[in-house]
């Protein structure tokens, strides 16, 4: 089987590209944004017709939240226009497409954890333009599998990266408590994206790790595992003001995939203690 992988130097593409290489007959085309801009319908066209991939799984996105609410063409650009290029140019050949999503999608005022039947409400410009890129793989491609996560670390920059480079500098630090989600690691994501594949279960899944933390719980645990000693102190989201709004409460449930494959991903706790080792 043949899988191209877009946006393939960022955290999912790298451990998606590390599980798949111990995996037999899989022939692996990685695609950074050098090699694929996948706003380019033209190089998206040329590419695909090219490679000819039985796959693609869409690893490129305009990840920071709060640059979007001011680069909002290239939010759409990259986050719903690259989806649909990708998308149609997988269609013309019978090739299915993973599209990878957030749980940015909901507005968070819950204080239950979401399913895949909940409805979407996105209060940002990032929310909104991860939407409009689930809308547009569905509509050009019906072999598709469509995979929200949150709070993903991986293999780059992210949370956890930032944090412990933080306590470098400081001997305390204020983190938000009254935001809750669930840490995800991009191996049982990766893990879940190639069951999904091999099990060609299409349709719409919600796939973090399981459990659920605030910021502030998950960065006491971070420098407990690592040994670190700064200080983390719980503050609110209004003392850390920032362009985007987070979400209160985005506790995905991987409920489609309870109901249909089962639900391989770890406690939080678990994913991250190995992430750290
Ligand atoms: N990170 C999270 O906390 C989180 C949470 C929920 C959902 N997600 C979703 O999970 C998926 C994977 O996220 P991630 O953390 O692995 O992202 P990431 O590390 O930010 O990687 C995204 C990659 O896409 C590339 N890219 C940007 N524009 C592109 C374009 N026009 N054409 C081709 N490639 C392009 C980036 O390259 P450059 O760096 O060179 O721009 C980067 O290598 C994304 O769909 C994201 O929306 C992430």
């Amino acid at each position: 089987m043949k899988i191209l992988i877009t946006g393939a130097n960022g955290q999912l593409g790298r451990e998606l590209a590390n599980q798949y290489k111990d995996i037999r007959g899989i022939d692996l085309i990685l695609a950074g944004k050098l090699d694929l801009d996948i706003t380019n319908l033209h190089s998206v066209y040329s590419f695909v017709n090219q490679k000819k991939p039985d796959v693609i799984i869409n690893c490129a996105a305009f990840t920071a939240v709060d640059t979007c609410e001011s680069q909002i063409d290239m939010a759409y650009k990259i986050n719903a226009i690259g989806p649909k290029n990708l998308a149609i140019a997988a269609n013309e050949i019978g090739a299915e497409i993973v599209q990878v999503s957030t749980d940015y999608v909901f507005d968070g005022n819950t204080d239950k954890s979401l399913t895949e039947f909940d409805l979407v409400n996105p209060q940002t410009v990032y929310g909104k333009t991860k939407l409009e890129g689930e809308i547009l793989v569905k509509s050009h491609n019906p072999k598709h599998y469509i995979v929200r996560t949150a709070w993903l670390y991986g293999e780059g920059n992210n949370f956890v990266r930032t944090m412990i480079n933080l306590s470098k500098t400081n001997t305390t630090i204020k983190v938000v408590n009254d935001q809750k989600g669930t840490p995800t690691s991009t191996v049982d994501l990766a893990r879940v994206i190639i069951k999904l594949i091999e099990d060609k279960n299409y349709g719409l899944f919600h796939c973090t790790c399981k459990g659920e933390c605030t910021w502030y719980e998950f960065t006491k645990e971070i420098f407990r595992l690592k040994g670190i000693s700064t200080e983390v102190l719980p503050c609110t989201t209004d003392e850390f003001k920032r362009p985007a709004k987070r979400p209160k409460y985005s506790v995905l449930r991987n409920y489609m995939m309870e109901l249909t494959c089962g639900d391989i991903t770890r406690t939080w706790e678990e994913a991250i203690g190995e992430y750290l080792k």
